[in-house]
C-alpha cells in the first residue's frame, strides 16, 4: 500500500477513536444540561403556585389537586404528587406514575440526605429516563409536606440521538478534509524542506542564506512598521511609555546623560531650596524619567548639590515623590570653562544656530570637551546594569560620548538626541574638529533631530567629511556591520502638564498677575518667556512691540508686554552684551511710550519657577515666541497647554521647529518688524471664536504628540533596530558555523 494511504488510514483511525471518546463525553454533558434545565423549570412552576398550595394544603386537598394539574400542563411533566411529611399522599395528578409513591420518594430523599427545600433524582421507567424534582412546601420548607414532579426525559434521548447523528457525520467529514489537507501539506512541505536543506548544505546553499537574511530583515521591517502604526494610534501617557519600555526593552533601566540636571539644590539664607532650571531639555525629559525611572547623569551645578547626594554622588528625585536617581558629576572650574562655557556654548551653540554670533573654537576648550565627555561616558558605564543597556545621550554637550560608551559597551543601545538645529555643510565645516564630532555621534544606534531638514543636513555632513556608506533609503549611516539610524523625532512636553495642578484657573491668574504688576484689570497683556539668549530674538520682539505702539495709539497705555527672562550662561561675554542690549532696548521703548506708571515693556530679569511661568501664560492675551533659530521651542507648547480656557493667541517665529507642529499659531518672521507688529495687533483684535478654534486645534496636537510619544517612538525604533542587529548577528554566526562544517 502506498505510504500516503497508510498515513491517511492511520489519521482517520485516530480521528474515529477521538470521535467515540468525544461522543461519550458529549452525551453525558448534554444530558446534564437538559436535566438542569427541566429542574429549573419545575422550581419556577412550583414557586409560582407556592402561595395557593400553602393556603389549600391543610383545608382543601381538592384545590391542591387542581393546582397540581395546572403545574403539569407543561407537556414534559408526566405527573405531580403532594406528599405529607409522614409519607401519605395528599393529592396526585391522573398520570402520576405509581412507582413513585410518596412514601418511597420521601424515604429515598431521607436516605440520601437530600435537602428539604429541593432535591432531584435521575432514574429510569420502562418508558424511558425520568427526573424527579422534590420541593418542600411551607415555612420552613417541608413543614407542610413536599411536592414531587416527575419529568419525562425521553425527549432528551430523542434530541440527543438526532444531535449525535448530525455531529458524528460533520465530525467525519471534517476529519476527512483535515486529513487530506494535512497529507497534502506534509508532502509538499517535506519536499520543499528536503530541497532547501540539500541546497543549504551544498555549496549553492551558502549563497542562499543571503536572501534568507534579507527575508528576515524584510519581516522585521514590517514588524517595525506595524509597531510604528501602533505607536501612532491612541494617546501616549506615562503608563503607556512604561509599558512600551517593558515590552520592547525587557524592562532594563534607562540611563540618561544630559549636562543640565533636572533639580538643582541651592544654598539660601533660609536653607537649601530646589530649583527647576529653565531648559527645554529638562522640561521634556524630566517627565519621561519620572515615567521610566533609572538614572540621570548630569553636572552637579548647584551650590548645595554636594550636600544633598549620598556616598555615590546620587540623589533621589523628584523631591517628595522619589522615582529616579540623579548621579552628579563634579567639574572643576577649568573643566566647566573649557567644556561647558567654551566648546559647548561659545563653539557648538553659535555654530548650530543661525543667530549672527561667531563661533569661537579654542584648542584648550576642545581638550576639556574631550576629557569631560570621557568622564561622563565612564560615569554612564558605571551606572548601567547590563552589558546591553539603553542609554539616552542628550544634546551638543556630548557629541563624543556615544562612541566612548560604545567602546566600553559594544552591545549598548545608544539613543542620541540633538536638541538644537544641525547646520548645513558649509557651516559645520567651520569646526576644526568636525570629523571627531561626526565620528563621536556615529557611536549612537539612533541619532534624533527635531526636523527632517536637520537630519538631511547631518547626512550631508557625513557625506562631505567622513568615509562611510549612506543608506539613503533607510536614512542610515553604515560603518562596517553597524548602522546609525538618523531620524526626526519632534520633541514635546508632558500632557497634561503636572505644574498646572498648582496653578489657579485663568480668571484668577488674570486678576492676580495684573495686580502683581500694578496694572488695571482691563490691561492687555503679552508675554514672552525665555532664557536670556541671543538666539531667542528678544530685541526683535521688543522692536515689534515698539512698532505696534507706533501704529496703534489706542493701545498706548493699555498694552503691556511682560518678558520673563532667566539669566543664562552669564560668564560668556556675548551673553553679557545681550543682557545690556536688551535692557537698553526696553528702556528706550519705555521712554518713548511710557506715561506716569505705564511702561509698555516689563522686563522681569530673574529665574522664575515653572508654576509662576504658567500663571503668566494664563494671564496673557498673547504669547510671542520670536526665536531667530530654534530646534523646537517648548515655550510655545507650554503656552498652549496652559490655556485650557481655549483663549489666547500664539505668535510663533517661522524659524522654530514648533512652527511645523503648531500651524494654527500666527507664524511670523521675527526679522520683519512690521509684519510681527501687525500680527500682534491681529492677535489683540482676534474674535474669541477664532481664538478658540486655533487654540483647541493646537491643544489637540500637543496632547496627542506629547513627550511620551516622542520617547516611545524612539524606544520602539531602538528595540526594532536591536532585534534586527541581534538577528543579523545570529545569522552571521550560523553562516560561520555552516562554513566550518561544510567547507
Ligand atoms: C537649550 C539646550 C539645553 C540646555 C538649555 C538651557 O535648550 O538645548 O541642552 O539645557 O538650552 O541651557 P543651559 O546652558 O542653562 O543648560
Amino acid at each position: 500500500m502506498p505510504r500516503s494511504l497508510l498515513l491517511l488510514a492511520g489519521l482517520l483511525g485516530a480521528l474515529a477513536l477521538l470521535a467515540v471518546v468525544g461522543d461519550l463525553a458529549m452525551r453525558d454533558t448534554t444530558r446534564r444540561w437538559f436535566e438542569r434545565d427541566v429542574d429549573l423549570r419545575s422550581r419556577l412552576a412550583v414557586g409560582a403556585a407556592r402561595q395557593s398550595l400553602e393556603q389549600q394544603w391543610s383545608s382543601d386537598p381538592a384545590g391542591v389537586a387542581t393546582t397540581l394539574r395546572d403545574i403539569t400542563r407543561d407537556e414534559r411533566i408526566m405527573g405531580a404528587a403532594a406528599c405529607l411529611p409522614e409519607g401519605k399522599t395528599l393529592a396526585t395528578t391522573e398520570l402520576y406514575p405509581r412507582e413513585f409513591s410518596c412514601r418511597l420518594v420521601l424515604e429515598r430523599r431521607r436516605q440520601e440526605e437530600g435537602s428539604l427545600e429541593h432535591w432531584t433524582l435521575s432514574t429510569e421507567l420502562p418508558s424511558g429516563p425520568v427526573l424527579l424534582s422534590v420541593l418542600g412546601v411551607g415555612a420552613p420548607p417541608g413543614s407542610l409536606g413536599e411536592v414531587v414532579l416527575v419529568h419525562d426525559l425521553s425527549f432528551v434521548q430523542r434530541r440527543d440521538a438526532t444531535t449525535r447523528r448530525f455531529l458524528i457525520a460533520s465530525y467525519f467529514v471534517l476529519a476527512l478534509v483535515t486529513s487530506l489537507v494535512t497529507l497534502l501539506g506534509a508532502r509538499f512541505a517535506w519536499r520543499r524542506w528536503r530541497r532547501e536543506m540539500l541546497r543549504a548544505f551544498s555549496g549553492e546553499g551558502r549563497r542562499e542564506f543571503q536572501p534568507l537574511v534579507r527575508d528576515v530583515r524584510a519581516l522585521l521591517d514590517r514588524l517595525a512598521h506595524e509597531h510604528g502604526h501602533e505607536a501612532r494610534g491612541g494617546s501616549w501617557s506615562p503608563a503607556r511609555l512604561r509599558e512600551t519600555l517593558a515590552r520592547y526593552l525587557e524592562g532594563e533601566r534607562v540611563v540618561i546623560l544630559a549636562n543640565r540636571e533636572p533639580y538643582i539644590h541651592d544654598k539660601t539664607d533660609n536653607g537649601v531650596r530646589v530649583l527647576h532650571p529653565a531648559s527645554g531639555l529638562v522640561t521634556a525629559l524630566e517627565p519621561v524619567m519620572r515615567a521610566c525611572s533609572g538614572v540621570w547623569v548630569a553636572h552637579g551645578s548647584g551650590s548645595a548639590d554636594r550636600d544633598t547626594v549620598d556616598a555615590h554622588d546620587r540623589v533621589r528625585v523628584p523631591p517628595g515623590e522619589e522615582s529616579y536617581l540623579v548621579r552628579r558629576i563634579w567639574l572643576s572650574e577649568e573643566e566647566e570653562n573649557g567644556y561647558y562655557y567654551g566648546f559647548s556654548n561659545e563653539g557648538l551653540w553659535p555654530l548650530c544656530h543661525i543667530a549672527h554670533a561667531r563661533p569661537v573654537f579654542r584648542a584648550e576648550d576642545w581638550a576639556q570637551y574631550q576629557a569631560v565627555n570621557q568622564r561622563f561616558a565612564d560615569a554612564v558605564c558605571d551606572e548601567v546594569d547590563s552589558d546591553d543597556p539603553i542609554v539616552l545621550v542628550q544634546d551638543y554637550h556630548f557629541a563624543l560620548a556615544p562612541r566612548m560608551i560604545r567602546k566600553r559597551l559594544p552591545r549598548a543601545t545608544i539613543l542620541t538626541f540633538w536638541h538644537i538645529p544641525w547646520p548645513n555643510v558649509e557651516r559645520i565645516g567651520i569646526c576644526p574638529w568636525r570629523e571627531e564630532i561626526l565620528t563621536g555621534l556615529l557611536g549612537s544606534s539612533i541619532l534624533g533631530f527635531h526636523t527632517a531638514q536637520h537630519c538631511r543636513n547631518f547626512i550631508e555632513s557625513i557625506d562631505a567629511f567622513l568615509e562611510s556608506r549612506i543608506d539613503r533609503e533607510a536614512n542610515a549611516i553604515v560603518q562596517g556591520h553597524r548602522r546609525t539610524l538618523v531620524r526626526p523625532y519632534p520633541i514635546s512636553i508632558e500632557w497634561p502638564v503636572h505644574w498646572l495642578d498648582q496653578v489657579p484657573p485663568v480668571d484668577e491668574c488674570r486678576r492676580s498677575v495684573r495686580a502683581e504688576l500694578g496694572l488695571p484689570a482691563d490691561a492687555l497683556l503679552g508675554v514672552g518667556v525665555d532664557r536670556l539668549d541671543y538666539t531667542k530674538g528678544i530685541e526683535e520682539r521688543f522692536a515689534a512691540v515698539d512698532a505696534l505702539l507706533a501704529g496703534h495709539d489706542e493701545l498706548r497705555g493699555r498694552f503691556v508686554f511682560v518678558q520673563l527672562a532667566a539669566p543664562s550662561r552669564t560668564k560668556i561675554p556675548r551673553y553679557h552684551e545681550l543682557n545690556e542690549r536688551v535692557e537698553e532696548v526696553a528702556r528706550t521703548i519705555n521712554a518713548r511710550w511710557g506715561q506716569g506708571d505705564y511702561q509698555p515693556i516689563r522686563l522681569l530679569h530673574a529665574h522664575h519657577e515653572p508654576a509662576t511661568v504658567f500663571r503668566y501664560y494664563r494671564a496673557a492675551e498673547l504669547c510671542y515666541v520670536s526665536s531667530l533659530h530654534d530646534g523646537m521651542n517648548l515655550v510655545a507648547k507650554e503656552f498652549v497647554a496652559a490655556r485650557d480656557d481655549g483663549l489666547g493667541v500664539l505668535l510663533l517665529s517661522q524659524f522654530t521647529g514648533a512652527a511645523r507642529d503648531l500651524t494654527e499659531a500666527l507664524i511670523v518672521n521675527p526679522y520683519d518688524t512690521q509684519q510681527a507688529a501687525n500680527a500682534l495687533a491681529a492677535a489683540l483684535q482676534m474674535p474669541e471664536s477664532e481664538q478658540r478654534e486655533r487654540m483647541l486645534s493646537m491643544r489637540r496636537m500637543v496632547a496627542e504628540f506629547n513627550v511620551y510619544r516622542w520617547a516611545g517612538r524612539m524606544i520602539i525604533d531602538a528595540a526594532e533596530l536591536r532585534r534586527r542587529e541581534r538577528m543579523a548577528d545570529r545569522l552571521t554566526s550560523w553562516r560561520g558555523a555552516l562554513a566550518l562544517e561544510h567547507p
